[in-house]
């Protein structure tokens, strides 16, 4: 059974940032360059690494308010980062896809961010994501434009909102 749990630093680190490099490099920077994967891929080009300092590096770059991983038999199989009205990231391992674990996690964290108050979520989807986005009820907010994070310069996103207050049609706010 795939459960859905806060993210433990000393624990997960190493697993989360394996899952992250694997599904982002897949995904997200399949039109890329070799050489511009490797620099958007930033520390997590390291992911497999035993070394300290990069397994440090990973540590770092992942820390933010809210992390939730979701777990089968004991493995990470996704990871959402995010902070008050933000989903900052998402990933879920390829082999997981299209279980409902995007949507779990998603709501879990929009539930906590209500629970602090937030009115509207934003977050930056990747271009492949924007169908998932949609279904669990953001809107496009604007225009397509490029990306700045993990490193990486001049992909593209899509900024997307929805708004979490009772009643309101997903989306419209904000
Ligand atoms: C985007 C992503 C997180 C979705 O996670 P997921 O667990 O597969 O999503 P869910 O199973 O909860 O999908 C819910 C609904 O979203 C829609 N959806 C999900 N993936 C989709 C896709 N690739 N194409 C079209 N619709 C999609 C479907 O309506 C789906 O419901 P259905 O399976 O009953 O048809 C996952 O594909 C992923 O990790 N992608 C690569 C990394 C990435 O792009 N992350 C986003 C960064 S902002």
């Amino acid at each position: 059974m795939i459960s859905i749990r806060d993210y433990d630093e000393q624990k997960d680190a190493q697993s989360v940032g394996i899952l992250i490099a694997e599904t982002y490099r897949k995904y997200d920077l399949d039109t890329a360059s070799p050489a511009e994967q490797e620099k958007y891929l930033g520390p997590f080009r390291y992911a497999w690494s035993e070394e300290q300092p990069h397994r440090e590096a990973i540590v770092r770059i992942l820390r933010t308010e809210m992390m939730l991983v979701a777990e089968d038999k004991g493995q990470i199989v996704g990871v959402l980062r995010g902070k008050p009205g933000r989903v900052q990231s998402l990933f879920v391992r390829e082999d997981y896809h299209r279980h409902g674990i995007g949507s779990r996690l998603v709501e879990r964290c929009e539930q906590e961010c209500a629970r602090r108050g937030t009115k509207v979520m934003h977050l930056a989807a990747t271009l492949y994501a924007v169908p998932f986005y949609e279904a669990v009820g953001y809107k496009k907010s604007t225009g397509i434009r490029n990306y700045l994070g993990f490193g990486g310069r001049g992909l593209k996103y899509q900024p997307m909102k929805k708004d979490l207050r009772p009643g309101s049609a997903a989306g419209d706010g904000g």
